[in-house]
């Protein structure tokens, strides 16, 4: 059911999270009002699509700071001083900037969780996308922590896991042999949300590596669960994508993972993050 605060329209896009708000062009700046209202949406609902935008990337820029630092892309060069907060997510080659090349299906994942301090937003603006596929599932890690077992909760609520940036170019298997220079940092399992004082499953398929305390054999069991649970269908909202979307979702609190598309079809994402905090 949409409800209106201030002046937009939310309407939830799953029971288990994302919603759409309606009524906001972001093309220009944004009221203190309006402001507050896709605040409070975003908590609740943790990934936030505004359709039909046609937006620059200084439009995109000035969207993202409303909600903290922007977080300079840490790999490679970017393509002039105005671009140093861009990457492209695009298996397009002749951009001409900054571009992260990616095709094809992506395990479910955090951004930089293998960071000491990950971002804790990120925004997608729909630039190209293919006729099928390329779709963005997320995940509700509030969710998917509150119905774990009580008694796993009680075990896992004190431990950290490891998160490794190594998949030797393969978005669906971690390398048997890491990398010891991989960038990599161990995070609590259930991470607790500075904003909303909710805990949340912090980890995921394509780059949590092992459980700190437990032995090998059960810390693989433990996570191939803990995999399987937080990916269920009533956990996870599934976006198909249309050219002028723009989407911001919490990266402390939700996961995501690609479906897979053709290679032969252009798939054209711009991505801005904004920093994040020590986690707890
Ligand atoms: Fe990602």
């Amino acid at each position: 059911m949409a409800t209106a605060i201030a002046d937009i329209d939310v309407r939830p896009l799953s029971d288990a999270c994302g919603a759409e708000i309606l009524g906001v062009d972001l093309s220009e700046p944004l009221t203190p009002q309006t402001l507050k209202a896709i605040e409070e949406a975003w908590y609740e609902h943790l990934v936030i699509i505004f359709r039909d935008q046609d937006i620059s990337n200084d439009d995109q820029v000035r969207f993202c700071r409303y909600f903290g630092d922007l977080e300079e892309v840490r790999t490679g060069k970017y393509a002039n001083e105005e671009m140093q907060y861009t990457m492209m997510i695009t298996n397009v080659t002749d951009t001409g900037m900054q571009t992260a090349l990616e095709n094809g299906e992506m395990w479910f994942h955090s951004d930089q969780c293998y960071y000491e301090i990950p971002c804790r937003a990120s925004t997608l603006y729909a630039m190209e996308i293919p006729a099928v596929g390329g779709n963005t599932l997320f995940a509700n890690c509030y969710k998917a922590w509150e119905m774990l077992p009580l008694d796993l909760r009680e075990k896992l609520q004190p431990l950290k896991a490891h998160n490794i940036y190594d998949y030797v170019g393969n978005p669906l298997k971690r390398g048997d042999n890491v990398d010891p220079d991989a960038p990599q940092y161990s995070h609590p399992v259930a991470r607790l949300h500075p904003e909303t004082g909710k805990h949340a499953l912090y980890v995921n398929r394509l780059m949590t590596d092992y459980i700190e305390g437990m032995d090998p054999e059960e810390s693989d069991d433990v996570l191939q669960q803990l995999f399987e649970h937080s990916e269920k269908s009533e956990f996870t909202y599934e976006h198909v994508w249309r050219v002028g979307d723009l989407m911001i979702w919490d990266n402390r609190c939700a996961m995501h993972a690609r479906t897979d598309f053709d290679p032969d079809e252009r798939r054209m994402m711009r991505r801005i993050t904004i920093k994040g905090e020590t986690v707890r």
